[in-house]
């Protein structure tokens, strides 16, 4: 992918006081901001997430998708969310929230709403097992375009799930950020 100058991208603060809402064991600000960028880049029609906990991660997603889309986020366990807890100066009507494991709910959604392309944050149970459970929930409907994001991805679990995914694609485009806990893309080619 090239970017050309006219397509820097402008990241708007998610409230003043953010850093509040980062607890520092999920998402940074910092990965917030690279998951705004990978969204606002790849325009998904469709976004997916795998561990929202208190949604920190979801908020990011969900303001920079394009209009009309949603975040449909998955969790089986149900806790506050951040936006219960304070306005932001992003909408959250565009977040659905699934009490449920990602790979009991995630194949029933691609089933009905797998027009376009979809774009999956992958930040569930860190086990190598509980990775590559949640790649072969959605492996069977990925199609050119698609972009998987990996989150601590400097986890050997996650990169163990990751490399095994990635030799079973044809032509995928890779893209590496060096963050705190590590962030990889996918993005599914031929
Ligand atoms: C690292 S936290 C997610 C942090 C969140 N993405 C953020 O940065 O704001 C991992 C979450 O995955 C959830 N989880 C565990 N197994 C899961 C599964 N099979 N499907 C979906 N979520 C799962 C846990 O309950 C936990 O809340």
């Amino acid at each position: 992918m090239t970017m050309n100058t006219s397509e820097i991208i402008t990241i708007p603060p998610l409230a003043a006081n953010a850093e509040e809402f980062n607890t520092g064991r999920w998402v940074t600000n910092d990965e917030g901001a690279i998951l705004y960028s990978l969204v606002t880049l790849m325009q998904p029609d469709n976004c997916f997430e795998c561990g929202t906990a208190n949604g920190y991660s979801s908020l990011w997603l969900a303001s920079a998708l394009k209009e009309g889309v949603k975040v449909h986020t998955f969790d089986p366990v149900n806790r506050p969310k951040v936006w219960d807890e304070a306005s932001f100066n992003v909408t959250t009507d565009n977040i659905v929230f699934h009490c449920e494991k990602f790979s009991d709910g995630i194949g029933g959604m691609l089933v009905t709403c797998n027009e376009g392309s979809n774009l999956f944050f992958i930040d569930g149970e860190h086990s190598q097992g509980g990775v590559i459970l949640d790649i072969e929930s959605i492996e069977p409907y990925l199609a050119k375009g698609d972009t998987l994001v990996f989150h601590d991805a400097n986890d050997r679990s996650v990169i163990k799930a990751y490399l095994k995914l990635i030799a079973r694609l044809n032509n995928p485009e890779l893209f590496f950020f060096k963050t705190r806990r590590g962030i990889k893309v996918i993005r599914i080619g031929e």
